[in-house]
């Protein structure tokens, strides 16, 4: 199991519920990456995500403690141990958000494929660790730089090597 995120120069994630950015770049290989796969989420995660639907071509495991939560093409599971138990078996399985379940889930991933934009946003309220501060978390790889929306940001690799 692999995570995969976008951080701005803080580690942050999120502000009220939404993304930070706009990265068209970072979209389309977030989406050709994770496709056919499985993917892990909480549930202000799905929230945020167009009409609050899940993700098509994927398998979406939708983390809540509210029982009542149905969404047509998600499985909803009351913890992130729940998670874990219905993916056992899935080949390509990715965390996918947001802070509280990054957070829950980091230990057992073996990768995180991070989106590092160079600058900080204005208004944050949620987070990612961070990784350079985390005595297991080695980075192995990092791109070359990505100029879009004024914005310059690079993938960065990085692997848990405690697994
Ligand atoms: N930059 C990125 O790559 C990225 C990716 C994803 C998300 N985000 C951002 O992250 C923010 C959302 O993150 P968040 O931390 O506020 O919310 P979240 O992790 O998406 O969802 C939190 C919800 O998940 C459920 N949950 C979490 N832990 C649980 C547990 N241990 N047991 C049972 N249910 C649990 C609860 O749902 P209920 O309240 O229904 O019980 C909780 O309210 C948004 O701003 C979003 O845009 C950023």
């Amino acid at each position: 199991m692999n995570a995969i995120v976008a951080v701005d120069a803080n580690w942050a994630i999120g502000a009220q519920g939404d993304l930070l950015f706009s990265l068209p770049t970072d979209m389309k290989r977030f989406r050709t990456i994770t496709s056919g796969g499985t993917v892990i989420l909480g549930r202000k995660t799905l929230d945020s995500f167009p009409g609050g639907k899940p993700l098509p071509h994927r398998r979406n495991i939708v983390i809540s403690r509210n029982l009542d939560l149905t969404s047509e093409g998600a499985e909803r599971v009351s913890s992130p141990e729940e998670a874990l138990a219905l993916a056992e078996g899935d080949e390509n399985v990715w965390v996918i958000g947001g802070g509280s379940v990054y957070t829950a889930l980091l230990s057992r991933c073996e990768r995180v494929l991070l989106t590092k934009v160079d600058s900080a946003a204005p208004e944050v309220d949620t987070f990612f660790p961070n990784l350079d501060k985390l005595p297991n978390w080695k980075v192995e790889s990092v791109s070359e730089p990505i100029v879009e929306n004024g914005l310059t940001y690079r993938f960065i690799d990085y692997v848990n090597t405690a697994l």
